[in-house]
């Protein structure tokens, strides 16, 4: 295989605003992921992705972009930013920004003048005039749902008109049928690329592209969907911007892929994007919508991994992003808790591709308990708890459904130690910490040896050392649905990793002979056929 800086190195996503404070406001800074620079180095991390850090009103944490070339005055300043990529180079830690193009906010500049019909920036967003009612109401131009609830559309009522957004009302969708965007998007390519970025984490990016704005199939959620996922336009457009920007700079990118099929990923994939992530695997425990669970099942993660494992050459693997609830507390277990948080690095850090850690997974740390709706950030989860109300479910069962999932889980802030406000902030933290920081945090990890930070370590080290786990070719083994067994090998060496995903031991008839190089249990005897709860053993064949 023709090996890039991608398939060498451990990723590790950054959400700044949770990451780690140094001036008492309660909002991460750049100044606090310099100074955890170290840290990171010590974790084998190679490259770093930070989620917006761009100007913002934040109606959606900086996923709400105002200018994409300056830094929100709450996470520095673009001296800072320079100096973060200046001190990462130095410790050989590349990192990637957030590339937010399908919307803007609705403070952009451009949006703001694109409100007048005859302004030359009319023509950046969608703008429709609205349909009217037999009563004589004004109604969207489509039917299209907004993904975080309610109508894709909001009325503007000095123009007396319409725009689309997919998202809330404060992220207007960009109009890539005005070839001006697309070349705005280039110059913030550019201008970021200049600075000393390696790549992109591309966001909604198989959204980005309407083929057309009429009403569409009536769905419980994401109505209008099939005039706007994979269409043909987005790949038109990722090709242009591969040609031109990115393969010139050998720029990385990774698309976030919403709904993405495994056929559709291969389009991407070549000559388009460099990776993609898909959801399958965290997708599991999803029952029809995000917000309603059905029970988890091993197995179904073992088959959701091996079906991308098998399929696409280089994947991405993770568990964890800011959109997401922690991993241990869907996929693992309290009373094996750091037998599980370890099964699933495991799982990230040894199956083929580039793995993706989100900060705090590494210490495993695990879903607040946020008491109620009055304590989430999150405008997704505040949206679909007002729906839920508006159709009269009880306060407490809409407060459990959104507790399921709320992305507050994830950006509860990092737990460094177990001070005050776990050392995040000397302030007030811009979100709820869980209070168990006191047990779950990276200093009381450091000093002991046996803490899931110290595994983390063991792990991410073996794999950094070993060929075969970087690059090597892997095979999956026939066991017990719930067990993921697969070897990894290149040309000199095989090497196999076993992993038991249930809470519950299972048997197996696996040949485990060899070089223990790795197991989250104390003692490893192979005499029973059986794999302990969380059980994972990492093995060299010796001949
Ligand atoms: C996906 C991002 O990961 C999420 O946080 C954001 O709300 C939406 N895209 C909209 O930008
Ligand atoms: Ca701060």
């Amino acid at each position: 295989m023709n090996n890039k800086w991608w398939h060498e190195r451990i990723f590790y996503q950054i959400y700044p605003r949770s990451f780690k404070d140094t001036n008492g406001d309660g909002v991460g800074d750049i100044p606090g992921i310099i100074s955890k620079l170290p840290y990171l180095k010590s974790l084998n991390v190679g490259a770093i992705w930070i989620s917006p850090l761009y100007a913002s009103p934040n109606f959606d944490n900086g996923y709400d972009i105002s200018d994409y070339k300056a830094i929100h005055p709450e996470y520095g300043t673009m001296e800072d930013m320079e100096r973060l990529l200046a001190e990462a180079k130095k410790l050989d830690i590349k990192i990637i920004m957030d590339l937010v193009i399908n919307h803007t906010s609705f403070q952009h500049d451009w949006f703001l003048k694109s409100k007048d019909p005859k302004s030359e920036y009319h023509n950046y967003y969608f703008w429709r005039k609205g349909k009217i009612s037999k009563k004589g109401k004004k109604l969207p131009p489509n039917n299209w749902q907004s993904m975080f609830t309610g109508p894709a559309w909001t009325y503007e009522p000095s123009n007396d008109m319409w725009y689309l957004h997919l998202f809330t009302r404060e992220q207007p969708d960009l109009n890539y049928e005005n070839p001006k965007v697309l070349e705005e998007v280039k110059s913030i390519l550019r201008f970021w690329l200049d600075k000393g970025v390696a790549g992109f984490r591309c966001d909604v990016i198989n959204l980005i592209s309407k083929t057309s704005l009429k009403d569409g199939k009536k769905r419980v959620y994401k109505t209008g969907k099939e005039h706007y996922l994979n269409a043909p336009g987005c790949h038109l457009i990722l090709k242009e911007l591969n040609d031109e920007i990115l393969e010139p700079y050998a720029a990385y990118t990774v698309g976030e892929t919403m709904d993405i099929t495994i056929d559709a990923a291969k389009d991407y994939l070549d000559g388009e994007l460099t990776q993609v992530f898909a959801f399958d695997q965290v997708q599991v425990d999803y029952f029809l919508l995000p917000t309603f669970k059905r029970k988890y099942k091993p197995h179904r993660m073992v088959n959701a991994l091996k079906k991308w494992q098998l399929k696409i050459p280089w994947n991405t693997v993770f568990y964890e992003n800011h959109d997401l609830p922690r991993s241990v507390s869907r996929f693992g277990s309290k009373k094996y808790y750091k037998e599980s948080v370890t099964a699933l690095l495991a799982s990230v850090l040894f199956l083929r591709g580039t793995p993706y850690i989100y900060q705090g997974q590494e210490i495993g740390m695990t879903n607040v308990d946020f008491g109620g709706i009055e304590n989430i950030e999150d405008v997704s989860s505040r949206n679909v708890y007002n729906l839920l109300r508006k159709f009269k479910v009880p306060r407490k069962l809409a407060w459990r459904f959104v507790n399921n999932f709320t992305r507050d889980h994830g950006r509860s802030p990092v737990q460094w130690n177990d001070k005050k406000h776990a050392g995040f902030t000397t302030g007030k933290p811009w979100l709820m910490v869980n209070p168990n920081y006191t047990e779950i945090n990276v200093e009381a990890q450091e000093i002991d040896q046996d803490s899931v930070l110290h595994h983390y370590r063991k792990m991410a080290t073996l794999r950094q050392k070993t060929k075969a786990f970087k690059n090597g070719d892997l095979e999956f083994k026939k066991t017990h649905r719930d067990i993921l067994a697969f070897t990894r090998t290149d040309d000199l060496n095989e090497y196999l990793v076993v992993i038991n995903l249930a809470s519950k031991a299972r048997t197996h008839k696996l040949n485990l002979d060899g070089e223990v190089l790795y197991s989250n249990y104390q003692e490893f005897s192979d005499k029973a056929k059986k794999l302990r709860p969380f059980e994972v053993q990492i093995i060299k064949r010796l001949d």
